[in-house]
C-alpha cells in the first residue's frame, strides 16, 4: 500500500512518547543519511568528514561516526545525535526533531507532544511548521472533498495526475474565498501570528483585515529535504486573473534561493543514479515522478542559484539540465548553467522536441522514451552550445562563430577547477578548430571581467539594501487585496509582528573593518574587550568568530583573503569596506568622510566598541524583561539583580567617554603579563 504523506501525519495520532520509542527512531535512522541532507559527506576510516554546516570552515573538522550514531564539529565544538543535528539545523525543539526523524523512516509515533525546554525563536519555528502542515492538510482536504473542487479534480485528471500521485505529493486546492484558510485554522486554534509568519495570510493595507495569501490556486506544497511543508506554490485556475504562480513570500522557513522543490523524494534516488535532472516547472517534477523516473527537482520560483547547487551537490556533482524547449526556457538554461558551473557542478544540457516540456514530453511518450532521448541527446555544454549554434546557423557564419566560442568561454571561466577549465577549453578547441592561444587569452579576458562584474554587482547590493532598509516589503509577488486596488493608497500601516529585515549597526561593521585593516594588534584587543555576543547581526558575528579563529590558527587575514572565501564572506566583505562612514563617540551617527578617521585605529575602535556595547546592553535588559515575565521567584531575583547591574554598567558608560571607558592596548599587555 502507498502511503500518502498525509496519513503519515495522522498515523502519529496516539499516546505518550517513551524511551522506547526514542531508542527505536534512534535506531532506525541513519546519521550519515541524515546529515548527508545539509552536508557533503566523505568516508575517513570507520566514520565519515565535511565541511561543518554549523560554521564556517575551508577544511573538514566535522566527523559523523555512525557506529556510535552521532557526529562532532572539532572546529566549533557542536555535537550530538540524529536528533541534536536536525534540531540545530532546521531549529525546532527535541519533539519536533523526533517527529521529523520517525516521519522520514516511517515509525509511528505519539502526536502533539508540548516540548517544554524551548526558547522564543524554537517556538517560532515550530508554530510556523504547524500551520504550514495545517494548511497542506487543509488544501488537501479541500480538493477531495468539496464539491467546488471538482473543477480542480479535472484538471489535474485532464493532466494526466493518478490519485496516488496527487496525494503523495499532498496537492491540494485552494478557494477563491477571502478567508477560507484564516477561519479555519483560527478555529483549529493556530495562531494568527504563526498564520503570518508562515505567509499563509496577509493583511489588508486600508483595513487591516487578515485574507488569504494564496486563493484560486491549485496548491503545490513545498517540502524541505526531511519532508517538512515549508511553503507552497500555487498555480492559477483558468480564468482567473493574476500571475500564473504565485510562491510563498519569504518566510523564516522557505528561503526561495535555497528550495529545490521535489528534494524530499528526489535526494536518494539523485545518490543512488549519482546525477539529478533538473527541469522548470513543479508539473515537470511531479509527472516525471509517475512516470518513474524519480531523481528529479526543479527551482522554485527562481532561476537558478548558488545555494540551490551547492544543496544539490551534496547528493551528486552531476546534473542534467532539461528546460522547456522555447526561447525563454533555453535561455534560462544557459543562465543557470553558468551557475552550476561557477558551484562546480558537471552539468550536462538536453533540448527536448519544439514546443514540449518533460511534463508533455513523458506524458505523450513515457519514462522509456525519455530515458532513450536522454541517452541519445544529452550533451556536455560546449557540445550543446555548438550544436544550438548549428542549427541556427551561427556556426557556419565566421563573425558569429566567433561570438559563439566567446559565449561559450564565458562559461568555461566560471568553472573554478583548473585542471577542468583546461580540459574543456582543449575539448573547445577540438570542436571548433581554434588554436589554444587565443582560447586561453580570451578565457583569462572573461575571468578578469567576472572578476570586475562581482565587486561591481555587490556595490549594487549594497546600495539597494540600503535603499531597502526602510521599506518592510521585500518586493514579492503579492496577490492585491480586492477593494483595495479602487480605494486611494493611504499611508501604509505596516501588518503587525512583521519580521523586519535586521539593519547591521554600523558600529559592528566598523569594529570587523578595523580588525582586517589593522591586523594582529586589533584583532587581540578587540577580542581582549568584547565577545561575540555583543554582535547583534549574525552574519557579522559569524565574521566576528571566523577572524579569531584565524588570529588563533595564525592564518592570513585580509581583504584579498576574504574576498576569495566562500559566501557570505565576500558579500559581507565587500558591504563592509564600502561603505562611507565612521562612528562618532556618540553613538552611530554617520560622517561621509574617511579622512582622519584611522588617525588612531585603536581611538575609532574604541568609538566602535561603546556604541556596540551600548546596543549589546540595550538588547540584553530588553531580553531579561521579557524572562523576568515568564520565569518563577527564584529565577527572577537572579534576573533582576543581573538587570540591576546592566543598568548600572549602562548609566556608566554614557557617563563616560570612550577613551576612559577602555583601556588602551598598551594597559591591556601590561595587565596580561
Ligand atoms: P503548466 O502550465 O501548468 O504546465 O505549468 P508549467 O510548470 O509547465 O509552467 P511554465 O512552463 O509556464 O513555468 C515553469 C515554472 O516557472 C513554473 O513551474 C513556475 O515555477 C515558474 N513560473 C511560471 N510562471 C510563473 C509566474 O507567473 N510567477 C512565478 N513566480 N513563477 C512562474
Ligand atoms: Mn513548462
Amino acid at each position: 500500500m502507498l502511503i500518502g504523506f498525509y496519513d503519515i501525519l495522522s498515523l502519529m495520532a496516539s499516546s505518550r512518547i517513551t524511551d522506547s520509542k526514542k531508542e527505536e527512531i534512534r535506531d532506525a535512522a541513519d546519521i550519515v543519511d541524515v546529515v548527508s541532507d545539509y552536508v557533503k559527506l566523505k568516508k575517513a576510516g570507520g566514520g565519515f568528514t565535511g565541511l561543518c554546516p554549523f560554521h564556517n570552515e575551508k577544511s573538514p573538522s566535522f566527523h559523523v561516526t555512525p557506529r556510535l550514531g552521532i557526529f562532532k564539529c572539532f572546529g566549533c565544538g557542536e555535537g550530538g545525535d540524529v536528533f541534536n543535528f536536525v534540531m540545530k539545523m532546521e531549529g525546532v525543539g527535541f519533539v519536533e526533531a523526533m517527529r521529523t526523524v520517525a516521519e522520514r523512516y516511517n515509525i509511528e509515533l505519539p502526536k502533539e507532544e508540548q516540548d517544554d525546554e524551548f526558547d522564543e525563536r524554537t517556538q517560532l519555528t515550530e508554530g510556523i511548521y504547524h500551520a504550514l502542515r495545517f494548511a497542506g492538510q487543509f488544501y488537501h482536504e479541500q480538493l477531495n472533498a468539496e464539491d467546488e473542487a471538482a473543477e480542480a479534480r479535472n484538471y489535474l485528471g485532464k493532466r494526466g495526475l493518478k490519485t496516488k500521485t496527487i496525494r503523495k505529493w499532498g496537492l491540494g486546492f485552494a478557494h477563491d474565498r477571502m478567508d477560507h484558510l484564516y477561519t479555519s485554522a483560527i478555529e483549529q486554534g493556530i495562531n494568527e501570528t504563526y498564520l503570518f509568519e508562515a505567509g499563509l495570510i496577509k493583511y489588508s493595507e486600508n483595513s487591516q483585515k487578515p485574507y488569504d495569501y494564496f486563493r484560486g490556486r491549485l496548491m503545490f506544497p513545498i517540502f524541505n529535504p526531511s519532508g517538512k511543508v515549508i511553503g507552497f506554490g500555487g498555480r492559477i485556475m483558468e480564468g482567473l486573473k493574476g500571475p500564473k504562480y504565485l510562491n510563498s513570500p519569504q518566510t523564516k522557513v522557505y528561503n526561495k534561493s535555497e528550495v529545490m522543490y521535489g528534494i524530499h523524494l528526489a535526494r536518494n534516488e539523485i545518490r543512488k543514479h549519482d546525477q539529478s535532472i533538473l527541469v522548470e516547472g513543479y508539473m515537470d517534477v511531479i509527472s516525471l515522478w509517475q512516470s518513474g523516473i524519480l531523481n528529479v527537482v526543479a527551482t522554485s520560483g527562481t532561476s537558478v542559484t548558488p545555494d540551490q547547487m551547492r544543496r544539490l551537490r551534496n547528493y551528486s556533482q552531476n546534473m542534467l539540465m532539461v528546460y522547456d524547449a522555447d526561447n525563454a526556457g533555453q535561455n534560462a538554461m544557459i543562465r543557470g548553467l553558468d551557475v552550476a558551473l561557477q558551484a562546480d557542478m558537471h552539468v550536462r544540457l538536453m533540448h527536448l522536441p519544439e514546443g514540449e516540456d518533460p511534463d508533455s514530453f513523458v506524458q505523450q511518450f513515457g519514462a522509456d522514451s525519455f530515458i532513450e532521448y536522454t541517452e541519445k541527446e544529452s550533451k556536455d555544454f560546449i557540445s550543446f552550445m555548438i550544436a544550438h549554434a548549428e542549427e541556427s546557423g551561427d556556426w557556419e557564419d565566421p563573425m558569429s562563430r566567433k561570438n559563439v566560442v566567446s559565449r561559450i568561454l564565458s562559461s568555461i571561466a566560471r568553472v573554478k577547477d583548473a585542471v577542468l577549465r583546461e580540459t574543456l577549453v582543449d575539448h573547445l578547441r577540438r570542436l571548433s578548430g581554434v588554436g589554444e592561444r587565443s582560447l586561453l587569452g580570451e578565457l583569462s579576458a572573461h575571468i578578469q571581467e567576472q572578476t570586475r562584474e562581482l565587486e561591481r554587482s555587490r556595490q549594487r547590493e549594497y546600495r539597494q539594501q540600503n535603499r531597502e532598509s526602510q521599506q518592510t516589503s521585500d518586493g514579492n509577488e503579492e496577490p492585491p487585496f480586492p477593494g483595495d486596488a479602487t480605494k486611494p493608497q493611504k499611508s501604509v500601516q505596516p501588518a503587525p509582528s512583521r519580521l523586519a529585515r535586521t539593519k547591521k549597526s554600523p558600529a559592528e561593521k566598523e569594529i570587523i573593518r578595523l580588525m582586517i585593516e589593522h591586523g594582529d594588534e586589533m584583532i587581540y584587543y578587540v577580542g581582549q574587550i568584547i565577545t561575540h555576543d555583543y554582535f547583534e547581526d549574525e552574519g557579522l558575528r559569524m565574521f566576528y568568530n571566523d577572524i579569531i579563529q584565524r588570529y588563533n590558527d595564525e592564518l592570513p587575514i585580509s581583504i584579498a583573503e576574504y574576498t576569495a572565501q566562500d559566501p557570505p564572506f565576500p558579500e559581507l566583505t565587500g558591504e563592509i569596506f564600502i561603505e562611507q562612514h565612521s562612528i562618532s563617540e556618540k553613538g552611530n551617527e554617520r560622517r561621509t568622510t574617511r579622512i582622519t578617521r584611522d588617525a588612531d585605529p585603536f581611538a575609532t575602535a574604541r568609538g566602535a566598541l561603546k556604541a556596540i556595547t551600548r546596543l549589546y546592553y540595550t538588547r540584553r535588559s530588553d531580553e531579561i524583561k521579557r524572562l523576568i515575565e515568564t520565569s518563577d521567584d527564584a529565577q527572577r531575583r537572579q534576573l533582576y539583580s543581573e538587570l540591576m547591574k546592566i543598568t548600572k554598567d549602562k548609566m556608566m558608560l554614557e557617563r563616560t567617554s570612550a577613551d576612559e571607558l577602555f583601556p588602551s592596548l598598551e594597559d591591556l599587555i601590561k595587565n596580561e603579563a
